[in-house]
């Protein structure tokens, strides 16, 4: 591609409020296909004559996927998100696609959201809305906890992690975090850094701030819920896959977990972002978990803001701008995914 000449474009996944930010930053060089549907086997044929595609975190990007791509011509995969534990990247090293993503789009925006699922769990902001428009102003059931001098752990000291934590610092809370590097910005924001044990063991609240990875897969199970605190708190605002739902299932049941909000869940990529209401749901776990009061659900919507979303697509264009005028062969570019 050189750096004067159209490129075709094809985003997936791609809702009303999603194209009308990329129309914003995408110049006339660009021809833009916007569409809503995900991609999987079935529709990556609309990829066809494209060079680049934009894709989500839903969006399959495994193998078979990618070696179709490839056969159509694509030569770069321009994630709108900072996850990309939905592509194989060895296989896209091996084809030679190049993988991009937006590193930061609002760390504020999913840090602000984690502190909102705290705080409506905490203070039961879910059921008071429905009990007082019906005209019930009792407070029973309603009691909850000063969020300060308690202790919360976070899993993960990124740029995430690191600003919940300097909110919860605000409140009172003695903020413990787990990172396998060290962290000297914690040290400065007066966050001690522990081993993941010391953190399950002492926490009262628990929230999730790494990436989805093998090491980090189903990090939250049966034998990690055993060492914790009895009616711990925990919070996923990270990737489904951190946590074990049947796992979950039992510990509410037992009341070892005593609140659990979630913005992800491992099988998302059946429910969210779309409307099922007028469907049945099959997964049985996922509708277990919300039968449990103590349970408050959002659906992948913690990055969900104007300036989030304005970011991921400057981000987007730049990326893919990046990539054109530096052309195929082209070292590592600034948001590229390193493939080892
Ligand atoms: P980041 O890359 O700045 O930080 C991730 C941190 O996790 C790093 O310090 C890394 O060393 C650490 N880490 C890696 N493996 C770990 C492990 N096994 N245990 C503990 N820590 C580990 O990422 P950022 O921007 O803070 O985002 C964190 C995660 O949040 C992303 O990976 C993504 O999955 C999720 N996310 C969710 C969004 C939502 O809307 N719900 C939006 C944006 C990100």
């Amino acid at each position: 591609m050189s750096d004067n000449t159209v490129t075709h474009v094809v985003s997936f996944s791609c809702k009303e409020y999603d194209e009308q930010a990329l129309c914003r930053v995408f110049d006339e060089t660009i021809h833009a296909k916007y569409l809503e549907v995900p991609l999987d086997a079935n529709t990556v044929v609309y990829a066809k004559q494209a060079k680049v595609i934009t894709a989500f975190v839903n969006d399959d990007l495994s193998a078979p996927i990618l070696q179709q791509l490839n056969d159509y011509g694509v030569e770069l995969i321009a994630l709108r998100c900072a996850g990309f534990n939905n592509v194989d990247l060895a296989e896209a090293k091996r084809l030679g696609l190049r993988v991009v993503r937006v590193p930061a789009y609002s760390p504020y925006a999913v840090a602000e959201h984690t502190i909102g699922l705290m705080l409506a769990l905490n203070r039961k902001f879910h059921k008071a809305y429905n009990r007082v428009r019906d005209g019930n102003f009792a407070l029973k059931g309603l009691l909850g906890f000063d969020m300060h001098g308690k202790t919360v752990g976070i899993v993960g000291a990124g740029r995430i992690g690191r600003l919940v934590g300097k909110m919860l610092k605000a409140f009172g809370c003695h903020v413990l975090i787990y990172d396998p590097y060290s962290c000297e910005a914690c040290k400065e924001l007066g966050i001690k850094q522990v081993e993941l044990n010391t953190l399950f063991e002492n926490a009262d609240i628990i929230t999730l701030h790494c990436p989805l990875t093998p090491e980090s897969t189903h990090l939250i199970n049966d034998q990690s819920i055993a060492t914790m605190k009895k009616g711990v708190m925990l919070i996923n605002t990270g990737r489904g896959a951190l946590m074990d739902s049947k796992a979950l299932i039992e510990g509410l049941k037992s009341k070892k977990i005593g609140y659990l909000g979630m913005d992800v869940f491992e099988r998302e990529g059946a429910l969210f972002f779309e409307d099922h209401s007028c469907e049945i749901i099959y997964d049985d776990e996922f509708e277990r978990l919300l039968t449990f009061p103590n349970v408050l659900v959002t659906g992948h919507q913690a990055y969900f803001t104007e300036e989030a979303l304005s970011h991921i697509a400057e981000t987007t264009a730049q990326n893919i701008y990046e990539y054109r005028k530096q052309g195929k062969d082209s070292k590592r570019l600034l948001n590229e995914i390193e493939i080892s």
